[in-house]
């Protein structure tokens, strides 16, 4: 084995449209700009089958979906796409940037559904073992900003259907998980213009690839 070193995992985080995958494509092209190797992936999903997962969790449907059986789900697909892609990128010394991660967990299921954090760090330790993020990337903004920026990308999802109360929720839940990790988080004001997130997403990237 070469004596690579490992990549970085980057994740981007936040409630509906606050901006990440207009931002992936900024930092996308910020890594080409520096010449350093990446691959760009996404949650729920970045696998055959775990896309698969993501539809059957986005889809509207009329029976109620019991909140256990989707924070399963969500960990089925992401135990599939961190063994198949996640890691052996990482073990290549490339970085992973990926929309969404286990933040996203703590933030839906955990402050939207109800459930409790404890049984989600379980099963993060489960299917992730000690791998963490090296840097979450959260994106902050009013929900009711996002959900207006958010219904001009196409029709809602099971999730952007919630009310009101759930995105707030959602969105305590991020800046709760960012405020207990301050080293790993890098919380973004996303409600001003693009180029102003962007210049800060650029500071956080510079740290990022500066550090050990
Ligand atoms: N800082 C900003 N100011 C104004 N508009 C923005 C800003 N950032 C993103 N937008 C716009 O908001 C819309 C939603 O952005 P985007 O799709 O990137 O969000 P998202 O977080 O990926 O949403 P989702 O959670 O639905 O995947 C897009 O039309 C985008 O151009
Ligand atoms: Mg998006």
């Amino acid at each position: 084995m070469q004596d690579l070193p490992q990549g970085k995992f980057i994740t981007l985080e936040g409630g509906e449209g606050v901006g990440k995958s207009t931002n992936l494509r900024f930092i996308t092209q910020w890594l080409d700009e520096q010449g350093i190797s990446y691959i760009q992936t996404r949650e729920p999903g970045g696998t055959p089958l775990a896309e698969q997962l993501r539809s059957l969790l986005l889809e509207k449907r009329d029976e109620r979906v019991d909140p256990t059986a989707e924070l399963l789900m969500v960990f089925a697909a992401r135990a599939q796409h961190l063994n198949q892609v996640i890691k052996p990128a990482l073990a290549q010394g490339k970085w992973v940037v990926c929309d969404r991660f286990t933040d996203a967990t703590y933030a839906y299921q955990g402050g939207g559904r109800g459930l409790d954090w404890a049984l989600i760090a379980q099963l993060e330790q489960t299917v992730q073992g000690d791998l963490r993020p090296d840097s979450v990337l959260l994106l902050d903004v009013d929900p009711e900003i996002g959900l207006q920026r958010a219904a001009s990308t196409g029709a809602a999802d099971r999730f952007e259907s919630e009310q009101m109360d759930f995105f707030r929720k959602v969105r305590a839940a991020y800046r709760k998980r960012a405020e207990g990790n301050p080293e790993c988080y890098q919380l973004i004001d996303a409600s001003v213009p693009l180029e102003e997130v962007q210049q800060s997403l650029a500071a956080a990237l510079q740290q990022i690839a500066g550090g050990s």
